[in-house]
């Protein structure tokens, strides 16, 4: 049977890298992934180009159970020591809008660059290889025998870094939960999180004709001890809302939880109407055109005419009353999903092996010589390159220690 010190399930971002460190630390790694073709999510990341880090990350973009897990790892591996890297193997990148980082060629580089890492590392690789079976042998060296497609093999570290649920049909499965659960350690109940909203398809018909249409908002969610707010671009689809805003208040929201818009961030509406009643003799909805767009303002008029409010009219002859609601609803609007577009368009799954049954300086779990890392981990980016520098980050922690480990049994 074949020894390796580790072998890795699911050469994703984290995988890659953590094999491509390991064996550059001397480890012999085997890196095993079901599917045939390596790092999917990474081919279609940011739109083709991978946002694949943001260089203003810091623990409090993340979404856990416990907010201070991903701290040690982000600290010992900084998204400056992932731009080395990429400088090192002369990718060239730009930064968009935040500090987020993106390839100015294309996603394939940094895959190229990982699989490059990995041979510098001789890590040995098996593509289209499913695992059928795990087999703890209770410590020493050979501390797991692994069945799988190709044959089987033991090792003294087994790395489960097979990612999330969503985008099943690219290759996520939950295997990464199940052998948690197999070895008892805790789940947080996985959901998908930058992912679009939706609503009940009667209350949104009105909404429908919206589709496309896309505007810089303020969107929040939670009370006054946990609220979060959001400065960015909202969408209009067929069946809700979605947008880089929408996706980031997503990763919060859970069933029954209202969110707030305001379609007008940059101006305060109510004030705004007012000044423009003394000025103008415009329709209020052509006004509203100044702020909002168009599209937008003539379907909120057209749902006001339904419930009574008097919005038919010009400005001038609007009461301050009608107008001040007008400016509060545009300001304020509320409103409960009734769901999410689910896995099937999720960027990422929030949730996954609970981060109290790992440790924060090596990702080992409480089960010896089993580590998780990535995504399969509670701990969720927000949008913009978050995710990612995650699964560098743990990837690197884990390789460190393993090869700490590794040592300290031979010396
Ligand atoms: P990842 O999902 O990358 O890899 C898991 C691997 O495990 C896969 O190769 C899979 O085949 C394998 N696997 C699964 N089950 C297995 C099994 N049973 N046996 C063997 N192998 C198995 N983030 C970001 O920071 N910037 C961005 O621009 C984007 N953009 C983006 C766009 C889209 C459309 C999506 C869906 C996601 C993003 N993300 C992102 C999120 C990012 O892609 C994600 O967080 C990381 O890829 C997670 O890395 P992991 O290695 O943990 O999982």
């Amino acid at each position: 049977m074949d020894y390796f010190d580790t072998v890795i399930v699911g050469a994703g971002a984290a995988g890659l890298f953590c094999a491509g460190v390991a064996g550059q630390l001397g480890l012999k790694v085997l890196l095993v992934d079901h599917s045939s073709k390596v790092a999917e999510k990474i081919r279609i990341s940011g739109g083709g180009r991978c946002n694949f880090t943001n260089r203003d990350t810091t623990s409090s973009q993340f979404i856990s159970e416990n907010q201070n897990f991903s701290r040690s790892a982000l600290a010992r591996f900084t998204p400056k020591d992932f731009i080395n890297l990429i400088e090192k193997h002369k990718i060239n990148f730009h930064e968009k809008h935040k500090g987020q980082l993106f390839c100015n060629n294309s996603a394939n580089d940094i895959i190229q660059m990982l699989l490059n890492e990995c041979d510098t590392g001789g890590v040995v690789r098996w593509h289209g290889c499913g695992i059928q079976a795990v087999r703890n042998k209770n410590g020493g060296k050979q501390h797991y025998e692994i069945d799988t497609a190709n044959g089987t093999v033991a090792c003294s570290a087994l790395v489960v870094a097979t990612g999330g649920l969503s985008i099943p049909k690219i290759g996520a499965t939950d295997w990464g939960y199940r052998i948690a659960r197999e070895y008892k350690l805790p789940i947080i109940e996985p959901r998908p999180a930058l992912v679009p909203l939706t609503f009940d398809t009667h209350a949104w018909s009105s909404f429908c004709q919206l589709s496309g249409l896309s505007l810089s908002v303020e969107l929040s969610i939670g009370g006054k001890k946990n609220k979060m707010s959001f400065t960015e671009d909202l969408l209009f689809t067929h069946r809700g809302l979605s947008g880089p805003g929408v996706l980031q208040i997503s990763s919060y929201w859970q069933q029954g939880m209202p969110i707030r818009i305001n379609l007008s961030p940059n101006e305060a509406l109510s004030s705004a109407l007012s000044r423009s009643k003394l000025n103008s003799r415009r329709k209020i909805v052509n006004e509203l055109s100044n702020w909002i767009p168009s599209r937008l303002a003539e379907t909120w008029i057209e749902q006001g005419l339904k419930m009574g409010f008097e919005w038919d009219k010009p400005i001038s002859d609007a009461s301050d009353k009608a107008l001040h609601a007008l400016g509060e609803q545009l300001s304020r609007w509320e409103l409960k999903p009734t769901g999410t577009e689910g896995f099937r368009k999720a960027e990422v799954t929030a949730g996954g092996v609970a981060t109290q049954a790992l440790s924060s300086q090596t990702m080992e779990s409480s089960q010896p010589g089993l580590y998780f890392i990535g995504e399969v981990v509670d701990v969720t980016g927000w949008l913009g390159g978050y995710n990612f520098q995650w699964a560098w980050a743990s990837a690197h922690a884990c390789a460190q220690a393993m090869a700490a480990r590794l040592a300290n049994s031979e010396s």
